[in-house]
Parts: C-alpha cells; sequence; structure tokens
C-alpha cells in the first residue's frame, strides 16, 4: 500500500557527512543513460584475466550474456586479489558459535588458506571443472570454505538449506546430479542437535549419483559412516592430497558459478543459474554503493548462507569489497532475546542486514532488551526479503539504530542475484518503500493487457533492463526460463510481484502476485507443500494459501480432503504437520488445516486458491464463472 502522508525520513548529519556517493541522483543519471558504461566501471575494478569483448551481448535475448570473451574467476577477487595487499592480514571472517563458547577468526590470508584446503580435497576426490557439489551445511565457517573451493576449482556448489528435510534434500540432489556432498555430523538450533547426517543419509540411500560424502564434525554426535561414501573432512586435511597450493582456475564469465534451488508457482523448485563473470560485478557493485562498505566496517548479514541472501550478501559482496564478516552459528532468541543485539555491542558491529520477520519478533519482546546493549557501532541497517511494515521500520530505525542509522530496505531475487530496487544511503527513506531502482535499472507496473498503470495504482512489477548478476536461466529447463519469465510481457522481465510506484518514483512492493508464499521471508511454493501432503496415507488432495501473518509476514493455511472413512480429528491435522515438516522443512509446516469435502477448481481442475484464501479472509470471492464445484 502507499500510505497517505506518509513521512520522508532524511538521512542524518553523520551519514551525509561521511557518504560516499553524496549525489547518488547525478550518478544515477549518469548510470541512466548509459548503463553500460556504468557496468563496464564496475567491472574494471575487479580482476580480470582476460579482457570482455562486449559488456552485454542481448541478440539472444531472453539469454543474455554479460562480459563475453572476458575471463575470471569471483574467488580471484573475493579472496585471492586481497592476498597482494595490505588487507592480507585483515580479518575476512568471525564466527561465534550458538553457545557463544567457540570463536574462530580468519584473516584473508587464513580464509585462502582453508579454501586452497579444501579445493584441494574436492580435486583430489575427483571433482572438476562443471561439476555440481551439493552442500548442505550449518552456519560454520565451513560453508564458506565449501563454497569458495567449489568456486576456486570451478565447480558449481549447489547450496541446500540446512533446515531442509530428506525428501526435499533428494529432489534437490538428484536434479543436480551431485558426485560429491558436503555435510556435518549435525547443526545446533537452540542448544539440540539437528541430526544432518541421519537426514542426508536418508536422502542419498539410493542416490545414482553421489560417490563420496564429506562430513565436517559440528556436534560430535555419533553418526554412521559408510566405508566406502563417507570421509571425515578432519581426516582428509590431514591427508598429502590438501597440502600445497592450488591454482585459482580463469573461468569464462559466462561459466556457471552456483545453483540455488527456489520455489515457483507451480511444480517442482528450480534451479536458478549464477555465472561468475557477471554475477561477481553486480554484487560488488550493489554492497559497494548501498552498504556503503569500508575498509573499517564490521559488517553482519544475518540470512544463512542456504539462501540467495546469504550467496550474494553475506559471502560474496562483503568479499569482494574486502569486508570483515560476522556469521553467527545460532539465532536471535536464544537463550534470550537480546542475543544479536549483545553480539552487535561485543563485536562492535556497523552495518547490520536482516530481514522484516526476525525484527517484528524481537519488537515483541520490547525494547528492554536492546536497551541493555550499547548498539552506537551500528552506522547502517538493512531489510530483505519482504515488506517491511512502516511500524517495523521506525522500530528498527529508534530502536536499533539510535534514529541515525538510515534503513536499506532492498528489494531483490534469488533470480536477480543483486538489488534490484533499494535506497542509497543518503537518499530521503520512506518507510514501507523499497526506494527506488538501482543504477541502470527501470522498473514499470502493469497491469494485465501490459499498459503502465497509474501513479500509485497496483499492478505487475517488471524489470526494463537486462543486469550483471541477473540468473543465466533454469539449469536444463530453458523452456520454463522463457515461459515464467520473459513471456507475458515480452522484452520485460516479469518479477512475480505486485507493486506500486509513487509519484516521486519510489516502489512500494504489496507482495507475490504468484501462488508462491512468503513465511518468514522464507519462499514457499504452494505446490510444493501440498505435494507433501498429498503424500500423507489419509490426505487424497490438498490446497494450500497464505495469509497475512503479524510476526511472520504470512502464515500457511491449508484446506485437506481425507480420504473416505479417515477421521478429521485435531490429532490427524497435527500429523499432517508434522509430515510436512518431516518430508518438506519445518519452515513450510501449515498453521491450520481445514477438513472439507471438496475444493473449489476451475473446469479445466486448477485448484482456485484465491477463492479459499478470499473465503479465508472472509472478502468477496470475486468471479467465479470458471468454477467448477463449491467449496
Ligand atoms: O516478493 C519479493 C520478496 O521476496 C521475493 C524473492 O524471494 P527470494 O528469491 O527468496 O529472495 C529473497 C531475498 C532476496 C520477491 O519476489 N522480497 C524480497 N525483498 C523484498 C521483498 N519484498 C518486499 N521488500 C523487499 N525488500
Amino acid at each position: 500500500m502507499v500510505p497517505e502522508n506518509i513521512d520522508l525520513v532524511p538521512p542524518s548529519r553523520s551519514v551525509v557527512e561521511q557518504a560516499s556517493v553524496p549525489d547518488p541522483e547525478a550518478l544515477g543519471e549518469r548510470a541512466g543513460q548509459d548503463p553500460l558504461a556504468f557496468w563496464a566501471a564496475e567491472a574494471a575494478e575487479l580482476e580480470w584475466s582476460e579482457p570482455w569483448e562486449q559488456v552485454l551481448d542481448d541478440s539472444a535475448a531472453p539469454f543474455f550474456t554479460w562480459f563475453p570473451g572476458g575471463r575470471t574467476n569471483i574467488v580471484r577477487n573475493a579472496v585471492d586479489r586481497h592476498l597482494a595487499g595490505p588487507r592480507k592480514n585483515k580479518l575476512a571472517l568471525i564466527w561465534v558459535s550458538e553457545d557463544g563458547k567457540e570463536t574462530r577468526t580468519y584473516s584473508f590470508h587464513a580464509l585462502n588458506r582453508q579454501v586452497t584446503q579444501m579445493a584441494n580435497v574436492l580435486k583430489a576426490m575427483g571433482v572438476g571443472k562443471g561439476d555440481i557439489v551439493t552442500i548442505y551445511l550449518p552456519r560454520i565457517p565451513e560453508i564458506w570454505f565449501a563454497m569458495l573451493a567449489c568456486a576456486k576449482i570451478g565447480a558449481v556448489h549447489s547450496v541446500v538449506f540446512g533446515g531442509y528435510s530428506a525428501d526435499a534434500l533428494r529432489d534437490r540432489i538428484d536434479a543436480s546430479e551431485s558426485k560429491l556432498v558436503i555435510t556435518a555430523d549435525g547443526s545446533w538450533i537452540n542448544g539440540s542437535v539437528f541430526p544432518m547426517k541421519d537426514v542426508i543419509d536418508e536422502a542419498i540411500r539410493f542416490s545414482p549419483t553421489v560417490e563420496n560424502l564429506v562430513v565436517v564434525r559440528r556436534t560430535g554426535s555419533e553418526v554412521t559412516m559408510d566405508p566406502l561414501r563417507d570421509h571425515w573432512y578432519g581426516d582428509l586435511t590431514s591427508l598429502p592430497i590438501a597440502k600445497g597450493p592450488c591454482p585459482t582456475e580463469p573461468m569464462a564469465a559466462e561459466d556457471p558459478l552456483f545453483l540455488l534451488y527456489t520455489s515457483g508457482s507451480t511444480g517442482q523448485p528450480k534451479a536458478i543459474v549464477h555465472a561468475h563473470g557477471g554475477y561477481q560485478v553486480g554484487t560488488y557493485a550493489t554492497t559497494k554503493y548501498v552498504f556503503d562498505i569500508r575498509d573499517e566496517d564490521r559488517y553482519w548479514c544475518t540470512a544463512d548462507p542456504g539462501w540467495v541472501t546469504g550467496h550474494s550478501y553475506g559471502l560474496y559482496g562483503p568479499l569482494l569489497n574486502g569486508a570483515t564478516s560476522f556469521m553467527f552459528e545460532g539465532g536471535p532468541t536464544f537463550p534470550y532475546p537480546n542475543r544479536w543485539w549483545s553480539l552487535i555491542e561485543y563485536y562492535g558491529i556497523s552495518i547490520f542486514y536482516t530481514a522484516p520477520t526476525a525484527i517484528r519478533s524481537l519488537m515483541r519482546f520490547g525494547k528492554a532488551w536492546p536497551n541493555r546493549h550499547d548498539l552506537s557501532s551500528l552506522r547502517l541497517l538493512g531489510s530483505v526479503g519482504e515488506p517491511i511494515n512502516p511500524e517495523a521500520w521506525h522500530w528498527f530505525h529508534e530502536v536499533i539504530g539510535g534514529g541515525e542509522c538510515p534503513i536499506m530496505d532492498t528489494w531483490w531475487q534469488t533470480e536477480t542475484g543483486m538489488f534490484q530496487i533499494c535506497p542509497q544511503p543518503v537518499m530521503p527513506l520512506k518507510p514501507g518503500s523499497a526506494g527506488r531502482p538501482f543504477y541502470g535499472q527501470e522498473v514499470a507496473v502493469l497491469d494485465e493487457q501490459g499498459n503502465e498503470v497509474p501513479t500509485g495504482a497496483e499492478g505487475m512489477l517488471v524489470l526494463k533492463h537486462p543486469w550483471p548478476a541477473m540468473f543465466r536461466g533454469l539449469y536444463h529447463d530453458d523452456q520454463r526460463y522463457i515461459d515464467t519469465y520473459w513471456s507475458k510481457y515480452p522484452g520485460y522481465y516479469l518479477t512475480g510481484d505486485s507493486a506500486r510506484i509513487d509519484e516521486d518514483g519510489y516502489v512500494w512492493i504489496v507482495g507475490r502476485a504468484d501462488d508462491v508464499i512468503k513465511v518468514s521471508g522464507h519462499r514457499i511454493g504452494t505446490a510444493e507443500v501440498e505435494a507433501a501432503m498429498d503424500s500423507h496415507p489419509d490426505v487424497v488432495e490438498a490446497a494450500v494459501v497464505g495469509l497475512p501473518h503479524e510476526v511472520k509476514g504470512q502464515s500457511i493455511h491449508a484446506y485437506a480432503v481425507l480420504r473416505p472413512g479417515a477421521n478429521g480429528s485435531q490429532e490427524l491435522a497435527e500429523a499432517i504437520r508434522l509430515h510436512v515438516a518431516q518430508h518438506l522443512s519445518p519452515i513450510a509446516k501449515p498453521d491450520g488445516i481445514d477438513f472439507v469435502e471438496s475444493l473449489p477448481k476451475t473446469r479445466s481442475g486448477k485448484i482456485m486458491r484465491r477463492v479459499l484464501k478470499a473465503q479465508a479472509l472472509g472478502e468477496d470471492v470475486g468471479d467465479l464463472s470458471t468454477m467448477d464445484t463449491e467449496a
């Protein structure tokens, strides 16, 4: 929504005085006139072993290629290039364990040593250029080493979030045909062990491709090791194979860097593909400009490396800028709701990037918790994943940021790889709006027919120009790439979000306009949850919708048609919820389940989720002319 009389929050004096880019309007105008010159200048700040022949080749659009002819490797720019200068002994990573008893720090020199060691191990196990390695690890430094080690030798990483269950993991490993998986014995979640190794054992028991499983010791829990398949990482590193240098493989700019599975509105999750060259330029530039990151900063992105935020702005963006990052194994409220605030104080965090759902949940505990801590090291805050409501925005701004820190509400997607709509530090902010398109980008809000809607009206958000960190497609599925993103409005990228643009050009994201639900910022496809429910023996058919939720943004509400004779009891509802948690992920568990006789469908048999949603919200169900049955 575009609220009436929205307050405009000007940048504080200190932000203006210190700004690296005091006039983003002017830079934006120059970039707008010649986006390719802007991107070429950004790319030139990084190292390439061979220069590119062209900045953008759009001759086969929507299959765009960026910096064709150029050779580089993101690790060369994220790690190697810092080793030659004064950053060599600077901290790249500070890590703290969930119980707070362990701290591990890595300078760029030490990070390089660790990455090289893991890269040597991977190579010795037969991993080469173009091979896809699945990584299923907790929030520990080894997840960074593993991702960087893959990139260094030209392998493609496919990180699966550590909270996914065996079925979801199996689907992702099978689809990417990984021969090697890197995991841990377990992970810590609020003082308990989550048995990652057991989950992976189940996921790969019948895998036709996995030959080796590398297991990092984390929890010390007892696990079963398959002598032919499983290897303790700690044992491998003491072998001669792990020793010695490992060259960083020069890659073609368009060579794939990673796959990341994300949910779509239909069917199986799709594997988003990102490439070395453009991705490094996009994440480097956006981190530099939007977070105004500097050598003296201590930067904390709370996102798990298993999500795109953890890839672009946890790992790569900050390292490309030579920044010091902080990684915390645990969550915000364990053992008390001041956990994050105490870490910000203790480690002197200056840039803090998190999600609205976390802010809202911490807000509920009251400001006494943050007020016990000196948070004055903070100078810039960030938000991502879903719209931030003005109330949470103001709390974040006042209580955490002391009224001084600008909030960068960054809109982007797994597909975009980098920010597309975001403020700049010195820009006046409108709480609840993600600001304006990033340099070189333009957006539009369209109606069904493809016409731009009037200022302030809601419609489908599209991006008008290609950008360097754009995904290069869906793994093995060119047609779905074209159909999902480029067909509805030819020439424009369809975001799947609904939005409004106000008279100042600020964009207000309303939310997903497709069958994707955003639960606590996590992207969940209705089809995946429904498939998990359908696999319960008592469920004949299921439908799920997203309903507004005060803390989570949206919650999942489900409808199930039961097999004849099944008793629609509270216990069964609980059992189905648990089934979804076990087969997909606890984050996908429906909050509530209604048992119904039938589901409303179109004549062609598609479930009409909008009817279910409208009914749940007590709203007008709208046009039912294509409907087949009553709910
Ligand atoms: O609906 C938008 C929402 O998150 C979606 C992308 O989800 P995912 O690929 O998981 O990436 C999340 C992290 C980049 C978008 O289509 N979204 C993301 N950031 C914002 C947002 N909605 C509103 N405001 C944001 N800042």
